[in-house]
């Protein structure tokens, strides 16, 4: 008998995290690898976050701390709600924890019993399925179209739902397809649920700063206010602050579900860092003005990417309304033959032939559930963005195509 649990060997590593970490091994042998694989904004965190930081030290603040985070920062949280979003929480209906996905991980162990399921659209963030089934719970994908843009249909919401739902998980604007629900889009799925008083939703904003052109952003409740009784609704400072590695991330909902996700974290992390606690106080009630700058860049960097993908043959993608990826069908290569003489089978073999013939590390669409694509992330330097897409542009022309046989 090993010493892993049955549990565990169900659960998947993260492909983010494995492409990633390759890159990074190739480049410490001395090749030149661009990585586009990574889901963080490449911006410094703004000084004023940082300052607030030291100042937290100075000022001794290096202690434990109540296990929902500190009553400062909940509070700045529910000015946040309420001045971005019309969400109105009280105290004890919101927590903090180590990253959005922690809080998502704590919500799924609260609530989840042995075979419960989980619904929720594809292609999704990696960790949605594996943390299903790390909570004991039974992850339920159902699949967009790219001619919907990626938004998960009402019908296909219906037919997913059975007396075992426990939840419904939705990402916007999503990873890794940039997808952002409209006001239309979420009212159509509040509609289904009205049908399903059991089932809850996760609302997953964590990009919602990172949205363009005419784009807006809303999240359930705001839409569907008659479904705060059975919303929680995650975000953080990870993505829209440039703040990925201070792990604050925070959510709201109803308090009985709040006070569950507290057992959890008490009796795991304790708490995030008291430190990256005073740091969020900052973010979100300090001056938000670089925010349009980090959108700016973005938006530009995205419609390079786009129009340049767009000029490989055999790739195509949409231009995406948030988020900072863009998700790249490459079907149209899948069978050709690389000059080595191997068959690109899957987005897999694609993304392995980029990294080593382009140089370029993206992730493959499978670690999303959605076969026949990659992920690139652009969130990289304008420069560095131009020389990897020429480069996956050479590499896709040194394909030749396999007829039968
Ligand atoms: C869809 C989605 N949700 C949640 C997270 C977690 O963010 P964090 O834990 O850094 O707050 C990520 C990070 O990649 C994500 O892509």
């Amino acid at each position: 008998m090993g010493i892993l649990s049955a549990k565990l060997s169900a659960v998947k590593p993260s492909q983010t995290k494995a492409m990633t970490a390759l890159a990074a091994s190739m480049r410490a042998e001395g090749k030149t690898i661009i990585t586009l694989s990574q889901g963080e904004p490449d911006f410094k965190t703004p000084d004023h976050i940082s300052r607030a930081a030291i100042k937290a030290i100075e000022a001794g603040h290096t202690k434990y701390t109540a296990v929902a985070g500190i009553t400062p920062l909940r509070e700045a949280i529910i000015r946040k709600f309420q001045r971005e979003n019309g969400l109105n929480f009280t105290v004890d209906q919101i927590t903090v924890g180590c990253g959005a996905k922690q809080l998502l991980y704590n919500a799924l162990v609260a609530s989840l019993d042995e075979g419960d399921e989980v619904v929720f659209p594809t292609p999704c963030w990696v960790s949605y399925p594996e943390m299903v089934k790390l909570a004991g719970g039974v992850p339920v994908a159902v699949e967009t179209d790219v001619k919907d843009r990626f938004i998960m249909q009402p019908g296909a919401l219906r037919a997913a739902i059975t007396p075992k739902t426990k939840w419904l998980m939705l990402n916007s604007p999503s990873n890794p397809t940039g997808a952002v629900y409209s006001r239309q889009d979420l009212e159509k799925l509040a509609e289904v649920l009205r049908d399903f008083p059991d089932v809850w939703v996760l609302a997953d904003d964590i990009y919602e700063h990172l949205v363009y052109d005419e784009t807006e952003f809303y999240t359930m409740v705001e839409v569907a206010p008659d479904l705060a009784s059975r919303t929680l609704t995650v975000n953080g400072v990870s993505k829209s602050y440039a703040m990925t590695g201070w792990r604050v991330g925070y959510a709201g909902g109803p308090s009985e579900l709040i006070k569950a996700m507290n057992t959890v974290q008490g009796q795991s992390t304790s708490h995030t860092c008291s430190i990256a606690q005073y740091a969020a106080i900052e973010a979100l009630d300090g001056d938000q003005s670089f925010m349009g700058g980090f959108r700016d860049a973005f938006k530009k960097r995205r419609d390079l990417v786009v129009g340049m993908l767009n000029n490989i043959p055999g790739l195509t993608c949409d231009t995406p309304q948030g988020a900072f990826y863009v998700f790249v069908g490459c079907q149209e290569l899948l069978g050709s033959v690389t000059p080595s003489q191997q068959r690109l089978e899957t987005d897999m073999d694609f993304a392995m032939y980029l990294l080593e013939e382009a140089g370029v590390a993206v992730v493959p669409g499978s670690g999303f559930l959605a076969d026949g694509f990659v992920r690139i992330s652009y969130a990289s330097s304008e420069e560095e963005l131009k020389k990897a897409c020429v480069a996956i542009g050479d590499a896709v022309a040194k394909l030749s195509r396999a007829y039968a046989g």
